[in-house]
């Protein structure tokens, strides 16, 4: 195949006649007119091989030869099947309309009755080179533009992959450095994020959603990196300034994960605003009531709780499994989502197996190499170090 931009006299041409003084007539025309590459052959069951051997660009074939004739050689050339098989000029005595409809359907591009008019056969070839050379650019082009679209489409995805993964990581470095202000361990969140994952396809979210909500989930007390120590790891209960300045960890949280519109990010938003809602319409921030509040947030609210119930908090000791069944079933309808709480019951065997497989340490006073090897009394305020 040649170059569109190079010169048409370099195309590479193909005669094919059984008669040896057309085959030298029509060599020597186009010779004399620069095209430099022309090959030829008396013999039709060479044409496949040449065709093939020279990278032919048009075709200049006989129709009547003993043996096998234009119309055999066509098929065989159709028979390639190649879509970008050469144009094919038809020279022949015959001049019958039959004949040239019959060329045309065997797969002639154009044909000229013998004898020819020189200057009428070479402006045909002509406009079929000009045609093939153009054809044979364009598909050059899409190729070298597929080529290109797929380097950058792998590119993107790699990108995309590349960008997904820092956010999971961000995310859940952010997730333990909220964690590690009141829960030295991190086992919570993974806890409440698996159980609300599993509540999450219970409730008939899909695949990729209850996937994003494990990873949404650990952030929904991001906005505890907010609150001062002194309130955060209050031993006691809270006075009322106290209280609001706690409750400020859901905006503080939602106002950290938001301006970045990947799914994650604002699934995570949503979830660090609306975790304190309650069912009853009587929770922080926005008291926002039933469906009102996101599907994903009442999913965070019922399985924060009770995780945060049945695990040792600096105001308040764990509660037992049945307490916090009990305390969860009791608050269907206020603080839950009924619909979750039933759920919940029925997915309690998996919930109990979640907390016991990601369960805290026994020890409560000993050493214990964490964060980096930093030895710390297991609880002992790590803030400090963050
Ligand atoms: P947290 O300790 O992770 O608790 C999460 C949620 O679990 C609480 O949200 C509450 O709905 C429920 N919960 C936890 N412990 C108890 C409990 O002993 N009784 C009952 N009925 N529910 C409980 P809430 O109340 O909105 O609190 C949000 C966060 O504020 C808590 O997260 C905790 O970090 C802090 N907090 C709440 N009350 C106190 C307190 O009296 N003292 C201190 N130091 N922190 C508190
Ligand atoms: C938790 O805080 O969520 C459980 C870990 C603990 O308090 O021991
Ligand atoms: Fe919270
Ligand atoms: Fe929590």
């Amino acid at each position: 195949m040649i170059e569109a931009d190079m010169d048409l006299k370099s195309a590479a041409i193909l005669v094919v006649d059984d008669e040896h003084a057309n085959v030298v007539l029509i060599e020597t025309i186009l010779n004399s007119h620069g095209y430099e590459y022309v090959y030829s052959t008396q013999d039709p069951s060479q044409v496949l091989g040449m065709y093939c051997q020279h990278n032919i660009d048009l075709i200049l074939l006989d129709i009547n030869m003993p043996v096998m004739d234009g119309y055999d050689v066509m098929a065989q050339l159709k028979a390639l099947d190649d879509p970008c098989l050469a144009p094919i000029l038809v020279l022949t005595a015959q001049y019958a309309q039959d004949f040239r409809q019959r060329a045309f359907d065997a797969g002639a591009r154009d044909y000229v009755t013998k004898p020819f008019d020189v200057n009428e056969l070479l402006s045909r070839v002509q406009n079929l080179l000009q045609a093939e050379l153009a054809q044979q650019y364009m598909r050059k082009q899409n190729d070298i533009l597929d080529h290109r679209v797929l380097e950058r489409t792998v590119e993107l995805q790699m990108a995309q992959q590349q960008l997904h993964e820092n956010r999971l990581q961000v995310v859940r470095r952010l997730g333990r450095a909220a964690e590690f202000r009141d829960n030295e361990t991190g086992l919570h969140i993974i806890r409440m994020s698996k159980i609300a994952a599993l509540l999450g396809r219970a409730a008939g979210m899909n695949d990729e959603d209850c996937d994003l909500l494990l990873n949404a989930a650990p952030m929904h007390d991001i906005g505890k990196i907010g609150i001062p120590d002194d309130i955060l790891l209050k031993p006691g209960r809270f006075d009322a300034d106290e209280w609001r300045i706690m409750q400020s960890h859901v905006q503080i949280g939602a106002d950290i994960l938001s301006g970045d519109d990947s799914r994650l990010l604002v699934m995570a938003a949503e979830i660090a605003l609306t975790h304190h809602e309650k069912w009853d319409g009587s929770g922080y921030p926005n008291g926002l009531k039933g469906e009102e509040i996101p599907l994903v947030g009442r999913l965070c609210a019922l399985a924060d709780v009770f995780d945060a119930l049945t695990s040792k908090r600096p105001y308040k000791p764990a509660w037992s499994e049945p307490d916090a069944l009990e305390y969860l079933v009791a608050e269907s309808g206020r603080h839950f989502d009924p619909n979750m709480i039933e759920h919940f019951l029925a997915l309690f065997p998996k919930i109990a197996s979640i907390r016991h497989m990601h369960s805290e340490p026994v020890c409560d006073e000993i050493t214990m190499q964490t964060r980096g090897g930093v030895g710390l009394s297991f609880r002992q305020p790590v803030n400090r170090l963050l």
